[in-house]
């Protein structure tokens, strides 16, 4: 097939999901549905102080299954993670992973999945199709809103020597089953809220501007610009309130459908260099990016960023396209600072002295490929500057 007609060309991949209040009650009957006996359940202390994973933990004994937990797994997830939860499903003999958690724990399990499926170290994976055999089955339950982990193509793991994250981008680490339960969601906090919420929408701006998007990722990008736009501040402010926490789970649901098939931008490229540097939390890197992403792609996509900004509900009638860049920014950062993420880089320890090094990590990430405008090394500094 010529070349040309190839990458026009778009597929859709999604695991099953199950949405809905309670859907996380249904692991056990999946777990024994993919064959298991022996689970790796994964999760952090966070979540397991909620009380999420022994819950999981119980129903899957109660299905006659033997559970093996792992809780060690750490905001930014290590490489050194990864291959001790590796090593600890080979040794316990385990043949399948439940991960109950965040983004850090669903990216961790991926990795460990990787791993005991075809050996070697979890970085030898960075990077687009680069995982040979399937992972090991995975079953994940998303207990926050924003990162999609449980139905995307993408784990990110910290490189602990380089402190930098990598990218690993495959149909292999798409979870076999998602359930996802926005009654997860009411643990969390309003600034996790806020950061995760913010992932979303990052998420579904970048997917949506993508030079890989298609039709199909559009729609699912623009409803989730929409959700978190209209509920994204409420559900911070109520945190018990179970209707708003659906809107936004079902936010992340679809802004990681979007992402997971159109793929990302320069903000992940630069928030994955950041966050392994600083380890901040991923969203939150996201947040005071975002804007200064936009501002720098706005001249080659302004139609596109125009649909944006009126799934935000702007009002753009009547603007040229340097009012509406401007109005549209202000929609973001005014969302952000709403939401309580204040203030830029520099507030959080970065120096100006780092920023060479931020660049220089953030232009090889593999999430530059997809951004509408190819940034060079310079234009990657020159954003970092802005958003300190
Ligand atoms: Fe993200």
């Amino acid at each position: 097939m010529d070349d040309a007609i190839l990458n026009e060309l778009r597929k859709f991949v999604a695991p099953e999901f199950i949405f809905g209040l309670d859907a996380r009650q249904l692991a056990g009957r999946y777990a024994r549905k993919l064959g298991g006996q022996k689970v790796l359940l994964m999760s952090d202390p966070g979540v397991a102080q909620a009380g999420w994973t022994e819950e999981i933990g119980r129903q899957l004994e109660a299905e006659g299954l033997q559970v093996i937990p792992f809780l060690g797994v750490s905001p930014n997830p290590r490489d050194t993670e990864v291959m001790a939860g590796a090593e600890l499903f080979r040794y316990a003999g385990c043949d399948l992973i439940v991960a109950v958690g965040g983004g850090s724990v669903m990216d961790c399990a991926k990795g460990v999945g990787i791993v005991a499926a075809n050996g070697g170290s979890i970085l030898e994976f960075e990077g687009v199709d680069q995982v040979p055999a399937p992972m090991v089955p995975l079953i994940c339950i998303p207990t926050t809103g924003g990162t999609s982990a449980d139905v995307s193509q993408f784990a990110i793991i910290t490189d602990t020597q380089e402190r930098v994250k990598i990218a690993i981008i495959s149909k292999a680490v798409v979870p076999d089953v998602a359930l996802i339960d926005p009654r997860t969601l009411l643990t969390m906090d309003p600034y996790l809220t806020a950061c995760t919420g913010m992932d979303a929408m990052v998420h579904a701006i970048e997917a949506f501007v993508s030079n890989a998007s298609s039709p199909i990722t559009d729609v699912h990008a623009l409803e989730a610009i929409r959700l978190v736009s209209t509920h994204l501040r409420a559900s911070a402010e109520a945190p018990q309130d179970l209707e708003l926490r659906t809107k936004i789970m079902l936010a992340s649901l679809q802004a990681g459908l979007a992402f997971s098939n159109a793929s990302l931008g320069c903000v992940h490229a630069m928030a994955h260099s950041l966050g392994g540097f600083k380890d901040l939390a991923h969203g939150e890197c996201n947040a005071l990016l975002l804007p200064h992403v936009m501002d720098y792609n706005f001249s080659v996509a302004p139609e596109r960023f125009r649909r944006i900004g009126e799934a935000m509900g702007c009002e753009l009638k009547g603007l040229n396209d340097r009012e509406c860049r401007a109005r549209l920014l202000t929609q973001v950062m005014d969302l952000r600072r709403d939401c309580g993420i204040d203030q830029g880089l520099e507030a959080r320890g970065v120096h100006s002295s780092d920023l060479f090094r931020l660049a220089s990590k953030a232009i090889h990430d593999p999430c530059n490929a997809t951004n509408p405008r190819p940034p060079s090394q310079a234009d990657l500094k020159a954003i970092f500057e802005e958003a300190m």
